[in-house]
C-alpha cells in the first residue's frame, strides 16, 4: 500500500519505518489542505493530525485514497460524510490523553485562578516581587461545570474532587452510575452556566456544539466566573466571547483551541492564498484581541502534547494502519 504520513515532527520515523516495514510510503512534516497539497497523492492510506483539512475538494485529489487516520481524538478538521460518500475510511485515536488534556485544563485554571501566570511573567520583566494584583482565589469550595462528561470530561471530574470543588456537568447523554458514584449532579446547560465558577468544556466539535456557548445565553454565566477550552474553537462563538470578557461577565478565559484555529496559526499564507470570507476575517481579527486582553491565557493547542500521550497517538495510529491493510480495521469514527 502507499501510505502517506503527514505533520510529522521528525522523531516518528524510525519507529514507523519500523511497524510498517515493506509499504511504500512519504513521511512529510507538512500538512494537507486545499491550498498545501503534497507533491504526489496517489496514496491508498495518509495520516494527518489536527492543522490538515480534509474538504471534499482536497479528497478529490487523492483518487486512490481508502483510510485516512487521523493522529487526533478530534476529527472535525476531516469531513467524514464527504469521505463515506467516496467510500473513505476514517480512523481516530479514541483516548490517549484523557489525563493529559485534563491536567493541562488545570493548569490554565490554576494559572487564572493564582495568577501564576502574571506573577512568573512580572519577576522575569521587571524583577519586581511586589503582590499588589497578585491576589487570587481557592478553588476548594467552588464550583465547576464540565460541559460534556467523556473520556476528558471524566478525568476533569476526578482532579476537581481532589481540590475539593463541587461539581455540575452537562451532558445530552448523562452517566447517572458515575455522578452517584463521584458525587456530582447533572443539568441543563443553562443551570450550569448559571452556577458555575468555572467552566470547562470537554465535548466534541460538531453541527450541534457549533457556538453551544454563544451570544445569547453568554450573559447568563455567573458574573465573574471563568471560561475553560481545550476541546474545539467553534464550540464557542469568538464575538460573544469577547464581549463577555469585555464586559465582566468573564472575568478571564483559558483558550487551548480557536475558531479559525488553522487560519489564525498561518495567517500570511491564508491571506495572500486562500479566500476568506468576511467572517472568518472578523474572527481571525478578534482572535487577536483575544491575544492582547491580560485576562485571557491562550496556548497554541497543546493540551495534549506530553510524551506519554504522543507515543499513545502514534501506536494506537500505527495499529489502526496495520489493522486496516489485513483487513481488520480498528477505530473507525463511530456512525452518525
Ligand atoms: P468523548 O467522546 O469521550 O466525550 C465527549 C462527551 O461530550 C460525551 O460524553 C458526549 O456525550 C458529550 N457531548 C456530545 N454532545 C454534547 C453537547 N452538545 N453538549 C455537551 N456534551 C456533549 O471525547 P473526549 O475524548 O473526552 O474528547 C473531547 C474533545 O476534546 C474531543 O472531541 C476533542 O475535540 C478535544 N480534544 C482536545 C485536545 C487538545 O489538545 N486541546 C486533545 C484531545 C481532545
Amino acid at each position: 500500500m502507499k501510505i502517506g504520513f503527514f505533520e510529522l515532527e521528525g522523531w516518528e520515523e524510525s519507529l514507523i519505518r519500523e511497524r510498517l516495514r515493506g509499504e511504500e510510503m512519504l513521511l512529510s512534516q507538512d500538512k494537507i489542505d486545499e491550498i498545501t497539497l503534497p507533491p504526489r497523492t496517489d496514496f491508498d492510506i495518509i495520516s494527518v493530525f489536527v492543522d490538515s483539512r480534509i474538504t471534499p475538494k482536497v479528497l478529490e485529489k487523492f483518487p486512490n485514497l481508502k483510510l485516512i487516520a487521523a493522529r487526533s481524538t478530534g476529527y472535525d478538521h476531516i469531513d467524514v460524510a464527504a469521505c463515506r460518500k467516496r467510500g473513505v475510511s476514517v480512523a481516530y485515536v479514541p483516548g490517549y490523553g484523557d489525563n493529559t488534556v485534563a491536567e493541562f485544563a488545570f493548569g490554565l485554571i490554576l494559572n487564572l485562578s493564582r495568577k501564576i501566570y502574571y506573577a512568573i511573567d512580572q519577576i522575569k520583566e521587571s524583577d519586581s516581587f511586589d503582590l499588589r494584583g497578585l491576589r487570587g482565589m481557592d478553588l476548594k469550595g467552588k464550583t465547576i461545570g464540565i460541559l460534556g462528561t467523556g473520556r476528558i470530561g471524566k478525568e476533569m471530574i476526578k482532579i476537581a474532587k481532589g481540590f475539593g470543588m463541587n461539581i455540575l456537568a452537562y451532558d445530552p447523554f448523562p452517566d447517572q452510575d458515575l455522578a452517584m458514584k463521584m458525587d456530582f449532579r447533572y443539568m441543563p446547560l443553562e443551570g450550569v452556566l448559571v452556577r458555575s465558577d468555572f467552566i470547562s468544556i470537554h465535548c466534541p466539535y460538531n453541527k450541534a456544539t457549533h457556538h453551544l456557548i454563544n451570544g445569547k445565553n453568554i450573559n447568563i454565566i455567573k458574573r465573574g466566573a471563568y471560561l475553560i477550552n481545550t476541546a474545539r474553537g467553534g464550540i464557542v462563538e469568538t464575538d460573544a466571547l469577547v464581549v463577555a470578557l469585555k464586559s465582566g461577565v468573564l472575568a478571564g478565559a483559558g483558550i487551548d483551541v480557536l475558531e479559525e484555529e488553522g487560519e489564525t496559526k498561518d495567517e500570511m499564507k491564508f491571506l495572500s492564498k486562500g479566500k476568506p470570507t468576511a467572517m472568518e476575517l472578523r474572527t481571525m481579527l478578534q482572535n487577536h484581541i483575544l491575544m492582547n486582553m491580560p485576562n485571557v491565557l491562550i496556548t497554541p493547542h497543546n493540551a495534549f502534547n506530553s510524551q506519554e500521550a504522543l507515543a499513545r497517538i502514534l501506536s494506537t495510529t500505527l495499529d489502526s494502519i496495520k489493522g486496516f491493510i489485513n483487513g481488520q480495521p480498528a477505530n473507525l469514527v463511530p456512525e452518525g
